[in-house]
């Protein structure tokens, strides 16, 4: 929210185009003002993910997030509904639920005792009728859990819009819905399961850092070298030798890692080499998908390996995983991993699955608190900011407009490019901009 001693910020003059690419000010990691705006236009206009249907599959379920800054509990009620409610008593505003997930079929708030059903209608407020109760007026039906305006999923993730109207659901995912179709469709149901709880990675660094770092293939070789030398894994898998394994702008500030073709060609699974078991190569699940989507089409899903996605602006899909990522302050950021299981597959693929994600992702995992050093480091060196510019322009002379494996056109370099993060910055910028 602007303050009267705000400056109006031009987001033009801190995403510059320079003619061969872009470059971006530093300030958009550290400044307070800039921090707040996006909170208001990004994280409180349009559209955020909240929660995974399975995490509240059950009646009386329930999780609480938030959608920017502002508290909510996605709730399952007794007849199957979800709900996403505001987590704000209507009485004098305290947050009635306070677990990051549980079952209940009422939140009591804990300072003067109103009660709500998990579909969020007041049941009752303590001490009612003579003097110094509610008088005639009060309504209880007036006083239920604020709906979060707009609610939307598909396959199962469910986002929220605090803002009534703006773009629709639809154009909000637009390009991104092939890929989390794709993640799902590798499951011998067609569905993911995220019931395995999630584990959070504090992160001393601006939320951008991580939107911009998931479809970054130029620092593995580097930030991740623990990773790749281990006994087993592939030092050289990512280098500019494979045309096949591109990034793609797919516009609204989502971007992906497309290696469905270079999986296709050397007839394995490069996530599976880097990380461990995705399970959807197993025979097992490959026959399941079969039977639902047909063999050719089968094959051609499965060989692919999963999506590697950034859906803008928290939501993250690859691997065994989704991420959900959570801006505190401008230096300050959650990235929450949820590992999923494949829906109908056996319980030992499931279970390599997620020791998988632990060894890469985990607390103690190959690859995760690799990143988080980065960005700590990077938050750092915005300070300096006697030449306050971060560069880029890779890749801006192979850049072209391609089908993606959907058939969808999209802006394309070879990996190692950063025609993906260009995409990002623009739509940022045009956000912004709109004040
Ligand atoms: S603030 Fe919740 S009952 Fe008073
Ligand atoms: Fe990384």
């Amino acid at each position: 929210m602007a303050t009267l001693s705000d400056t109006v910020i031009n987001y033009s003059d801190l995403v510059e185009e320079t003619g061969n690419g872009l470059r971006v000010s530093g300030r958009v990691y550290q400044d307070p003002q800039i921090f707040e705006e996006e909170l208001d236009r990004i994280f409180h206009r349009g559209w955020v993910f909240v929660g995974h249907e399975s995490e509240v599959a059950e009646p009386g379920e329930f999780i609480t997030r938030a959608i920017g800054n502002q508290p909510v509990i996605m709730s399952r009620d007794s007849d199957g509904q979800v709900h996403v409610l505001l987590n704000r008593c209507r009485h004098r505003s305290a947050t009635v639920c306070q677990q990051d997930r549980g079952s209940a079929f009422t939140f009591m708030c804990a300072y003067h005792g109103w009660t709500y059903g998990n579909d969020g209608h007041l049941i009752g407020t303590p001490f009612n009728g003579g003097r110094g109760g509610y008088d005639e007026c009060f309504k209880r039906e007036d006083y239920g859990l604020v709906r979060v305006p707009r609610v939307a999923s598909h396959r199962g993730f469910v986002f929220g819009s605090l803002s009534p109207v703006g773009q629709s659901f639809d154009d909000y995912l637009g390009q991104a819905k092939a890929y989390l179709d794709r993640f799902c469709d590798m499951a011998p149901e067609g569905e993911v399961l995220a019931r395995a709880g999630r584990q959070k990675t504090r992160v001393e660094g601006n939320w951008k850092l991580q939107v911009e770092n998931l479809t970054d293939q130029y620092h593995v070789s580097f930030t991740h070298q623990t990773a790749l030398r281990r006994p087993g894994r592939d030092a050289t898998a990512i280098t500019m030798d494979d045309p096949y394994q591109v990034q793609r702008d797919l516009g609204g500030g989502h971007t992906v890692i497309d290696r469905f073709q270079a999986n296709r060609n050397t007839g394995e699974n490069l996530n599976e080499r880097v990380t461990g078991a995705t399970g959807t190569l197993d025979p097992e699940v490959v026959s399941r998908v079969a039977e639902r989507m047909g063999e050719e089409a089968a094959e051609y899903v499965s060989t692919g390996g999963p999506p590697h996605i950034m859906i803008f602006p928290n939501l993250m899909v690859l691997w065994n995983a989704f991420r959900v990522l959570q801006p505190v302050r401008p230096n300050l950021s959650y990235i929450y991993y949820h590992p999923t299981f494949l829906k109908g597959a056996s319980d030992e693929v499931n279970t390599r699955r997620l020791r998988a994600h632990e060894n890469g992702f985990g607390p103690a995992g190959f690859i995760n608190p690799d990143d988080a050093d980065m960005f700590a480091r990077i938050q750092t060196g915005t300070k300096a900011s006697v030449d306050d510019w971060s560069l880029l322009t890779r890749g801006t002379a192979g850049e072209a407009t391609e089908p993606d494996d959907f058939g969808q056109p999209s802006l394309t370099t070879q990996v190692l490019g950063e025609t993906a993060q260009r995409g990002i910055w623009r739509h940022y910028r045009d956000v912004m901009n709109e004040g």
